[in-house]
């Protein structure tokens, strides 16, 4: 695969176009070859129980292993997501039909205890597409209680949701939180101006403030994991628990910062928020493979042969895009635009493109590696933030909101 790769790389290095799409990269055919996949995974699913959720096929595998929908499952809310990312695209009401059903068996999470801060992850990827695109009431509801039920996991000694409540004992982490977390704030954020209580706005713009402060190297890099000390507060360590090393920056990590710092400037405008998140990215971006899709972990011990994770890259690739319609400088916003753009084109070609092989639309991800688990193989997430990277690529190029 590599070579492809580098050949790959070398092509496409200065076909982009300043702030507009590609000429040679065709977004529409990207969302077509989702639109296929979407189908043929669904009638693989056949007879369908829309509480079991595809998540993964391994890389020797041609068939998705799918998961029940259980509040210990973090993938579940990425297949209904991506139905309705493409419903969104192809306007078939037969897809939408499948978006309700596999999004219904997921609204039980709001009401439960929370198990853990993927609480987010869960419901405004399947709940929050929902909404965002039928205005059905019942859906906003299942998302405000969400947000109350996912706020009950913040700490107002430390400032921050407790990510892992297992790993509290499991691991002797007092109050944990992981970079991940950064993306859960996006529905405290939402349910706040959308009828739930101010304080939510709070909660999240004090889990900001404080990952800022404590969780990244001066570098800008990030820990994967900040322990705090739940009696005065303050950071006890920075660890990794999905990266290679404590000190090293762990791709999807470092991904998961990019998109959130995003999404908190634009949920808040505070310039702090912009300024932090171009130097969070541009520290990443530095290290990545020429065509940047980024090996697992930054300091991942076989570089050049390591694995790479495609989902980090649909993540950035999805964010850059949103940031770049922020940054005044324009050169600077050209230069993210474009970055995101050469990456989905490579995402796009047969060197990630999952084709005939499987239904899943791309390759090439890495989910845990130091529990040498999901890598190299093709992960729900990834595709589920590739497809929102194409329409909102899609939605800039005509001249529309870009989050829809
Ligand atoms: N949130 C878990 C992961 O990124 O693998």
């Amino acid at each position: 695969m590599r070579n492809i790769i580098l050949g790959l790389s070398f092509l496409v290095l200065s076909t982009c176009s300043v702030g507009h799409c590609d000429s040679s990269f065709n977004v529409d055919k990207a969302l077509n070859y989702c639109a296929k996949q979407t189908n043929r995974t669904l009638r693989e699913l056949k007879p369908i129980d829309y509480t079991m959720m595809p998540r993964n096929i391994m890389d020797s595998l041609t068939k998705w292993s799918c998961r029940k929908v259980v509040k210990e499952e973090w993938t579940s809310g990425f297949w209904p997501g991506i139905l309705w990312y493409d419903y969104e695209f192809t306007q078939d009401p037969g897809i939408k039909a499948e978006a309700e059903k596999f999004t219904a068996s997921l609204g039980f999470l709001s009401k439960t205890p929370v198990y853990d801060h993927d609480l987010g992850f869960l419901i405004f990827c399947s709940y929050g597409n929902a909404y965002r695109l039928t205005k059905n009431p019942a859906y906003k509801k299942v998302i405000l209680d969400a947000a109350d039920t996912l706020a009950t996991l913040f700490n107002p000694k430390v400032g921050t949701l407790l990510s892992w409540p297992r790993e509290v004992k499991l691991s002797h982490w007092p109050h944990n939180t992981i970079m991940d977390n950064m993306i859960n704030l996006e529905i405290l954020f939402w349910a706040a101006k959308n009828g739930g209580s101010k304080r939510l706005y709070d909660i999240a713009v004090s889990h900001a403030n404080k990952t800022m402060k404590c969780q990244f190297r001066p570098d800008y890099s990030s820990y994967h994991v900040a322990v705090y000390d739940t009696v005065t507060g303050n950071l006890i360590k920075g660890v990794t628990h999905q990266g290679y090393a404590n000190n090293s920056m762990w791709a999807r990590g470092q991904a998961w910062a990019i998109y959130g710092y995003t999404m908190c400037y634009r949920e808040t405008k505070n310039p702090e928020y912009l300024s932090f998140v171009q130097k969070v990215t541009d520290i990443y971006l530095k290290g990545l493979p020429k065509d940047y899709v980024p090996y697992w972990d930054f300091s991942a011990p076989d570089i050049p042969n390591a694995p790479r994770d495609a989902s980090a890259a649909c993540v950035v690739a999805s964010a850059l895009l949103e940031l770049s319609t922020y940054i005044k400088n324009e050169e600077k916003a050209s230069e993210y635009r474009e970055i995101a753009i050469k990456t989905l084109k490579n995402l796009s070609s047969p060197a990630y493109q999952s084709g005939n092989a499987k239904p899943s639309f791309l390759l090439h991800s890495t989910g845990h590696w130091p529990n040498k688990s999901e890598i190299d193989a093709s992960i729900i997430y990834a595709d589920y933030y590739y497809i929102e990277a194409l329409l909102r690529l899609k939605r800039l190029d005509e001249n529309k909101n870009i989050l829809g």
